[in-house]
């Protein structure tokens, strides 16, 4: 490796590991500034609070992925952005509309807060498992197969291949890991080929049974159907395990706060939004094209121009956050924009809310006394700059 490579890769790992400080610097330099996303790719981003929110409301902005997978393939070799998973998160209308029509009855506050009995059994069984143990891993043995298991519920998947759920959306989220990005899409679809086969043949009271009735009626198309459950697994996971993960983290990091959060456990909502705006699981939203130009205070962005929205960013910023680095559990400012805005806003919302409730509030009560059993500077980050998320995160646990 060159020397100049050498110094890349350790600016990169300084980024995963703490990415505040540089987006900090951007965020004050310009409202817009030029940067190279991977192989070269030249972007956008924007990094003010109230550009992002603007941002992720303007329909100029599109998210079609094949017109975006267009311009990069104009502009750099080998970019994949996954233009053959095409579903409401990487489409405009009218095809999101009709994807997110199908589903987003079941995500509705009501429907949710029917399912709290089942969320509290869930992670009452993993606390219960983790009860005798001296040690454990927060992120493995219970931020990752919680939110797992509750999505595995209610799509009607078998829980116990969680693992290669977890496998394929690490090679298709991030290209890493053991299975390649191909391997992965193909070993995906092969699976759920054959679970759609077994609903149609005993249909059951779960989302896969009604995606396969709605497929029958030709609203949408089997592939429809697999990117839909790839987003709902992805969506349903990706995000909240690393929420609990960094949740944690931060508390292990402010003792006031532990203390502070185990003394009123009735503000745990008004906590998790803290938590949400002080480590956003989704730290950049997905990659935005120009439809037109667009001008962003004052600068302009010409048309078909790819852009990245930076969602940590935005909610660190200190023209809308007093103090935006302190993790303060009393803030009590939902305005963060962890969950995105506008016609992307996160449909599985108020469920990735419940789950992290209902979750950190079981593991302080289980659990009067963690700490941290591993050195902060030795753990693993998730290696991507859209997620922001720790692979593991040892505690010891007495009392
Ligand atoms: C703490 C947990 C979660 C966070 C922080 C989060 C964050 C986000 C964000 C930022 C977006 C919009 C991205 C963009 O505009 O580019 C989004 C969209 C989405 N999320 Fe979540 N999410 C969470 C939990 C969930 C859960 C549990 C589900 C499961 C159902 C889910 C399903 C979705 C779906 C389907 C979309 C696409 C919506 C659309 O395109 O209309 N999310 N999420």
């Amino acid at each position: 490796m060159t020397p100049a490579a050498d110094d890349t890769d350790a600016r990169i790992s300084a980024f995963i590991r703490d990415p505040y400080p540089t987006l900090a610097r951007i965020r004050a330099a310009a409202a817009v500034s030029a940067l190279e996303y991977e192989n070269g790719l030249p972007a956008w981003i924007l990094t003010r609070y109230h550009d992002v929110a603007a941002a992720l409301k303007d329909p100029r902005f599109g998210q079609d992925v094949r017109r975006t997978q267009a311009i990069a393939d104009r502009r750099a070799r080998g970019v994949t952005l996954g233009s053959d998973v095409v579903h409401m998160l990487n489409s405009d209308p009218p095809d999101h509309t009709r994807l997110r029509r199908l589903i987003q009855s079941v995500f509705t506050r009501r429907r949710v807060e029917t399912m709290r009995p089942m969320v509290r059994r869930v992670a009452g069984d993993l606390l219960d498992g983790l009860r005798p143990r001296e040690r454990f891993d927060v992120v493995l043995d219970f931020a990752f197969p919680l939110p797992i298991m509750i999505i595995c519920t209610l799509l009607g998947f078998p829980p116990e291949d969680r693992h290669s759920y977890r496998a394929w959306s690490t090679a298709i989220l991030t290209h890493g890991g053991d299975t390649s990005f191909e391997e992965a899409t193909t070993e995906m679809n092969d699976y759920l080929r054959e679970l759609m086969a077994a609903r149609r043949a005993a249909p059951k009271d779960d989302i896969l049974t009604e995606l396969v009735r709605a497929c029958d009626r030709r609203e949408l198309t089997e592939q429809e159907v697999f990117s839909m459950v790839f987003l709902l697994l992805i969506g349903g996971h990706e995000t909240t395990v690393n929420l609990l993960g960094t949740a944690t983290l931060a508390l292990l990091h402010h003792p006031d706060q532990l203390a502070w959060l185990r003394a009123h456990p009735e503000a745990m909502p008004m906590a998790v939004d803290e938590f949400l705006r002080y480590e956003s699981p989704v730290s950049m939203a997905t990659l935005r094209f120009t439809k037109e130009p667009v001008t962003v205070d004052g600068v302009e962005i010409p048309a078909d121009e790819l852009v990245l929205v930076s969602l940590g960013a935005a909610n660190r910023d200190p023209d809308r956050f007093p103090e935006p680095d302190r993790l303060i559990l009393e803030r009590n400012d939902p305005g963060h924009l962890a969950f995105g805005q506008g016609l992307h806003r996160c449909l599985g919302a108020f469920l990735g809310k419940l789950e992290s409730e209902v979750a950190l509030c079981g593991l302080l009560d289980r659990f009067p006394h963690i700490e941290p059993a591993a050195d902060e500077k030795t753990l693993p980050w998730r290696n991507t700059i859209m997620l922001r998320g720790l692979e593991s995160l040892p505690v010891s646990v007495h009392g």
